[in-house]
């Protein structure tokens, strides 16, 4: 069989945006309150893949070359909880159509490639904390409006310590003039 990459596409923040984000968790987040993310994989899936062939993975990036979108601001403003998958996480409350657009282009070529995609609703979220048993009593954290420059193909490793991230390619966003 030939072989195959689990692959997404994401918004990744810088490090420096990663450690202010995991050092929020750690004082917001209740000690038991399940595994919190570590700082190098905190993120925001824009289209999960699953298991992707070289082939697939080639016309994808190729096709993703093609988007044009321009630079847009997001603002992280929600924390909810997911009791199913037992995550904690930080949310967007209104989609920006810039976002909104970026996910659709994405989905589109990803379906072009043969690639089978998820066909519930977007959720645009960024998973804070895993294996969180029960919700939490109510969290707050401030606003934070996060400029996005930039979109990431990346390739998720699974292992007994948990998922291993790496950021496969990186396509800047159109600069607003
Ligand atoms: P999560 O953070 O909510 O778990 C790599 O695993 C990324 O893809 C994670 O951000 C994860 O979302 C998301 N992901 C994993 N499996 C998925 C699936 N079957 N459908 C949609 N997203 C998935």
């Amino acid at each position: 069989m030939a072989e195959t990459e689990r692959l997404f596409f994401a918004l990744w923040p810088e490090p420096q945006q990663q450690r202010d984000w995991a050092a929020l968790a750690r004082e917001m987040i209740p000690q038991d309150c399940g595994r919190l993310v570590t700082a190098q994989n905190l993120h925001l899936t824009l289209l999960y893949l699953g298991e992707v062939s070289q082939q697939q993975r080639q016309t994808l990036e190729e096709k993703a070359g093609e988007i044009s979108i321009s630079t847009f601001v997001l603002r992280l403003d929600g924390i909810g909880y997911w009791r199913k998958p037992q995550v904690l996480w930080w949310g967007v409350r209104d989609i920006p159509e810039a976002l909104a657009g970026l996910v659709r282009s994405l989905r589109q070529r990803a379906v072009d490639c043969g690639i089978e995609v998820d066909q519930r609703p977007y959720k645009a979220h960024l998973t804070l904390a895993r294996k969180v048993r029960r919700a939490p009593g109510r969290l707050l954290a401030q606003p934070c409006d996060w400029r996005i420059g930039q979109f990431t193909l990346v390739r998720s490793v699974l292992s007994p310590a948990g998922a291993q991230y790496e950021v496969l390619r990186r396509w800047p966003l159109l600069d607003q003039a």
